[in-house]
């Protein structure tokens, strides 16, 4: 039998106290201890993206993330956060709206079918321009892997394209 442990983590800027069994996916924490409904549970098994965050600024899958596998201090940002996990001056720089750069260019687009995927490819699109600030959409298209079943991926590539050269631009 597994007894609870409490761990603390940092989400969305905020020091969180959370009362868990060690293996207790990232997820269910995000979403049932901490309340934080936007990062979305689609296969469970790592494929689809859905339940995409950032752990220290890396696109990750919280379903596949133990709770007893965090580091201390290792920072998580979720849709909920991501406007705040700009750093002035740098590409994440919330714009006009207070949105993150990519959220705007959601809004441009308009990306979103029945928005279910959207928050993982949201987050794993933020990831992917920091990684890569002049990135394209063809390169957009090869390397988020989110699965959309609205299949919204010409729109996703647009927009992170689109993000990329407003970005370039300011
Ligand atoms: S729910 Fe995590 S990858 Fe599908
Ligand atoms: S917008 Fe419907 S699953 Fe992607």
């Amino acid at each position: 039998m597994t007894t609870s442990t409490t761990t603390v983590l940092t989400v969305n800027g905020s020091r969180r106290e959370v009362s868990a069994e060690p293996d207790t996916p990232l997820l269910w924490v995000l979403r049932e201890d901490l309340s934080l409904p936007g990062t979305k549970f689609g296969c469970g098994i790592g494929m689809c993206g859905a339940c995409t965050i950032h752990v220290d600024g890396a696109a990750t899958r919280s379903c596949q993330v133990p709770l007893a596998s965090l580091e201390e201090g290792a920072q998580i940002v979720t849709i909920e956060g991501l406007p705040g996990e700009g750093v002035p001056g740098t590409a994440d720089e919330p714009g006009e709206r207070g949105l993150h750069p990519i959220q705007d260019a959601w809004l441009e687009a308009q990306v979103p079918q029945c928005g279910y995927c959207q928050p993982g490819m949201i987050m794993a699109a933020a990831a992917l321009l920091r990684e890569n600030p002049t990135i394209d959409a063809e390169t957009v298209r090869a390397s988020i892997t989110n699965i959309c079943r609205c299949g919204t991926y010409p729109r996703v590539a647009e927009a992170v394209a689109a993000a990329a050269r407003a970005l370039g631009q300011s």
